[in-house]
C-alpha cells in the first residue's frame, strides 16, 4: 500500500503558472506510481482564499483523485487565517475572543463543507474535527486519524497565527473505546498540520520567535497517538522535507511544494504493518 504525501501548497493563485503546472506534472507522476492514497498536510493556499481551495479541488478532479479513497486533506494555519484582515477586524472593532473563535470555527466549517467528499465524504456527515477515515486495501487495513491543530489568531498569544493547538475536545474524541474498537487490526497514521518537533535556530533572533510556530500542548498529542498505536504521523507547516523519531512513532514533515515542487514523501506499508519512508525528488 502506497501513499504519496505533500504538503504547504501556498498556492496563490490562477496566475502563477509555474506552480500549477507543477502541479499537474506531481499528479500525473502520483498516477503514474499508482499511488493507492494522498495525504496533503494543510496549507493549501497562500492567504487563506477559496480560489486556492478551488484551483486544487478542480485539479484533483482533472486528475481523478478526488475521491474519499483516493485524497485525504487537512487545513493549515494559511487556509484559515488571513493575518491582515484578522488585525484589521481587531483594530477596528476590537471584539471580544469569543466572537472571533466563533468566526474561526465557521471559517473551519467551511473549509469542511468545501472538501466534505476527501474528509467525511458523506452528505451532512460530521463535519468536525478529529475525523477518521479506514480503508481496506487488499494487503492491510489502515486508518488516518486527522486532527485541526489551527489555532485562532489571538495577539499576544497567537499573534503570526502560526502557533498550533489542538482543542481537548478532539483529543478526547480520538481517545474514546469506542475509537479504539473501530481503529482494531488497523495501521494507525495520525495527521496534523503543525510539527511535534520544535524547530529551532541558531540566532538568537530566530530563537525569539521559535514559540510562535509551535504546536503548543504537542506532548498532550503525542500522548493521544500513543493511545491510539499511532505509528506514523504526517504533518507539514514547517518547511522542511524531514521525517524524526519520537517515542517510537515516526513523524514524516511533507516539506513545502511551494518551495520545492518536485519533492514528495512517499510511503509503503506492506501486510505485516512495517513501513519505509523515502523523499522522491522528480528530475527538472
Ligand atoms: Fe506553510
Ligand atoms: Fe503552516
Amino acid at each position: 500500500m502506497k501513499i504519496a504525501h505533500i504538503s504547504d501548497l501556498h498556492i496563490s493563485g490562477k496566475q502563477d503558472r509555474r506552480q500549477l503546472d507543477h502541479l499537474d506534472r506531481l499528479f500525473d507522476h502520483f498516477n503514474t506510481i499508482g499511488y493507492d492514497h494522498l495525504v496533503i498536510s494543510g496549507d493549501l493556499s497562500d492567504s487563506a482564499n477559496k480560489v486556492d481551495w478551488e484551483i486544487i479541488r478542480q485539479k484533483l478532479e482533472d486528475h481523478g483523485l478526488y475521491h474519499w479513497e483516493k485524497t485525504t486533506i487537512i487545513p493549515g494555519n494559511h487556509d484559515l487565517i488571513q493575518l491582515e484582515e484578522e488585525l484589521r477586524f481587531y483594530n477596528a472593532l476590537n471584539p471580544l475572543p469569543q466572537v472571533r473563535k466563533k468566526a474561526f470555527d465557521r471559517r473551519v466549517l467551511e473549509f469542511c463543507i468545501f472538501f466534505q467528499e476527501l474528509i467525511t465524504g458523506e452528505e451532512g456527515g460530521d463535519k468536525a474535527f478529529p475525523f477518521l477515515k479506514i480503508i481496506n486495501f487488499s494487503s492491510v487495513k489502515i486508518a488516518l486519524a486527522a486532527l485541526n491543530s489551527v489555532y485562532p489568531w489571538y495577539p499576544a498569544d497567537n499573534p503570526l497565527g502560526a502557533r498550533g493547538y489542538i482543542s481537548p475536545s478532539q483529543l478526547k474524541a480520538l481517545s474514546d473505546d469506542s475509537v479504539m474498537k473501530s481503529l482494531k487490526d488497523c495501521i494507525v497514521i495520525g495527521l496534523c498540520h503543525h510539527a511535534y518537533k520544535v524547530y529551532g535556530t541558531d540566532s538568537p533572533i530566530d530563537q525569539a520567535f521559535d514559540w510562535t510556530m509551535e504546536l503548543k500542548n504537542r506532548d498532550e498529542f503525542l500522548g493521544v497517538m500513543k493511545v491510539i498505536h499511532a505509528k506514523l504521523v504526517l504533518h507539514g507547516h514547517f518547511h522542511r522535507f524531514q521525517s524524526y523519531e519520537v517515542k517510537d512513532i515516526t513523524f514524516i514533515n511533507g516539506g513545502s511544494f511551494r518551495y520545492n515542487p518536485l519533492c514528495y514523501s512517499e510511503l509503503v506499508i506492506d501486510g505485516e504493518g512495517s513501513s519505509t519512508q523515502r523523499f522522491v525528488t522528480l528530475s527538472p
